[in-house]
């Protein structure tokens, strides 16, 4: 059994949480595209971890954790990764470590750049992590990229980082920056290169094989499918492929291999960063949007910043479940919804005061959206941490089954905490399948 698991909207969703849940019904968690600008939190017990570059199963002692070929990977932020976990008990080693040889490196300058490109949009940035996320996909797609195996030939890591760190020289020094020197990041990254060594592995050779062996692989999407490179709102996006399709492409695996996607859909939607939101709660609803950021702790796990909070938008989920083919879907943070006295659902765009039935490419046209709401009653009592779906209150659980028809896929898992325990998973559902099959 193959499982990708997608988020939705832009993001934070809970992914982190419902792939620890999963992960211990698997033999292997996989990444497949991103890198650290992804914070999925998991909570264990009195223990709270924040996995970046880490796959989420890597909590669970006996899981194999994969990182793909599609993801950009900074050395020093996964052994920075790979110490706090220690420190917390984890194991991270070779052995339940695998990193993809076809992987691309994310090099100081890519932050420098990072910080240069958003410099220079001014008003049009994107709110990036400043991780150097694009900078490095932008040196993949231009064939300038330093790939994890590359690093271990030092010809070759050096005769490319002084091609490249010339050409961003030029760059980082035009907007006042300070050029970055080339010996000092060769020696810097040959010295983690060696220290990654014992964990770079030809990951499409070990997963297609774990695959012809019946192995059951869980993949974990990082960021979402509003942020996908080609799918999402442009250029507000992230520069992956986070889609279903990415799954493929970022892992080697092709796509008859995959049993189901799993999309992971909160009650309510945020955004971190610049771009679109429909259903942001603005004018008139500010302390709405404070009250869900407090109750639902919605500030961002890696950069710290105060996520924006907007009702839940079916017709964007809609368009998710439809590019990702999403089988089934987890429906988290239930209980963050507990104290409002209505809650509203967008379930239709209008654009120059016409309904439309597909979601804009543009982005000046998003901005223009007026969203067609339904509103429903809250159910004004605590969800926290229910487990039957027979113990949620009556408001709750209609509003639970209108989403499920408004985006026309059934919901087999609802979140009502951040912690393993405090989930429902539907009975007879395609989710309950996959957990005991
Ligand atoms: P991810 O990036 O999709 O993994 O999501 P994040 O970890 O960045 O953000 C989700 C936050 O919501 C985390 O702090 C989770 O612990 C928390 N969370 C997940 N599910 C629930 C839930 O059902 N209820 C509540 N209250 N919090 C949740
Ligand atoms: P998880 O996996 C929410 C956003 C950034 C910015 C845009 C581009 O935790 O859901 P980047 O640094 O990727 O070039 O930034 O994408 N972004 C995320 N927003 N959750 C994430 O990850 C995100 N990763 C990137 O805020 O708007
Ligand atoms: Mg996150």
């Amino acid at each position: 059994m193959i499982i990708v698991v997608i988020g939705a909207q832009w993001g934070d969703e809970g992914k982190g949480k419902i792939v620890d849940l999963l992960a211990e019904r698997f033999d292997i968690v996989a990444r497949y595209q991103g890198g650290h600008n992804a914070g999925h939190s998991v909570y264990v017990g009195d223990r709270a971890f924040v996995l970046r570059l880490l796959p989420s199963g890597i909590v669970h002692e006996d899981k194999i954790c994969v990182l793909g070929n599609g993801m950009v990977i900074d050395p020093k932020a996964f052994f920075e990764e790979a110490d706090q976990l220690a420190e917390q008990g984890v194991r991270v080693t070779p052995e339940r470590v695998r990193v993809s040889s076809r992987a691309h490196l994310i090099l100081p300058y890519h932050r420098a750049l990072d910080h240069t490109s958003e410099e220079r949009l001014g008003n049009e940035r994107v709110g990036t992590t400043l991780r150097g996320i694009g900078p490095a996909y932008e040196d993949k797609a231009g064939r300038r990229g330093i790939r994890v195996a590359d690093a271990l030939v030092p010809d070759v890591l050096r005769s490319r980082i002084e091609r490249n760190l010339e050409d961003a020289n030029r760059i980082i020094l035009a907007y006042n920056g300070e050029a970055l020197d080339a010996d000092q990041i060769f020696d810097e990254i040959s010295r983690l290169a060696e220290r990654l060594a014992p964990f770079i592995t030809d990951t499409t050779n070990f997963i297609n094989k774990a695959a012809r062996d019946g192995r059951s692989i869980l993949i974990e999407g990082a960021q979402a499918t509003l942020l996908d490179v080609d799918h999402g709102t442009y250029p507000f996006v992230t520069s992956s492929s986070t889609t279903a399709g990415g799954a493929s492409i970022g892992l080697g695996l092709a796509p008859q291999r995959l049993t189901g996607v799993l999309g992971i859909v909160r009650t309510y939607t945020t955004r971190v960063g610049e771009g679109p939101f429909p259903t942001e709660m603005l004018e008139g609803e500010e302390e709405l949007g404070q009250l869900i950021r407090e109750r639902g702790r919605e500030y961002g796990a890696v950069t710290r910043r105060p996520r924006r909070c907007g009702w839940f938008d079916a017709f964007a989920t809609r368009y998710a479940a439809e590019i990702n083919g999403f089988s089934s879907v987890a429906l988290t943070k239930l209980d963050v919804l507990d104290a409002l006295d209505e809650i509203k659902v967008c379930t239709g765009y209008r654009l120059d005061g016409r309904e439309i039935d597909y979601f804009p490419a543009v982005s000046q046209d998003l901005r223009r959206i007026e969203p067609i709401y339904e509103k429903f009653p809250g159910w004004k009592s605590s969800t926290e941490g229910i487990t039957e779906m027979d113990a949620l209150p009556a408001e709750a659980r209609s509003y639970v089954e209108f989403l499920s028809s408004a985006i026309g896929v059934e919901i087999g898992l609802i979140s009502t905490g951040p912690e393993r325990g405090q989930t429902i998973v539907c009975k007879d559902s395609t989710l309950a399948r996959w957990l005991v099959d």
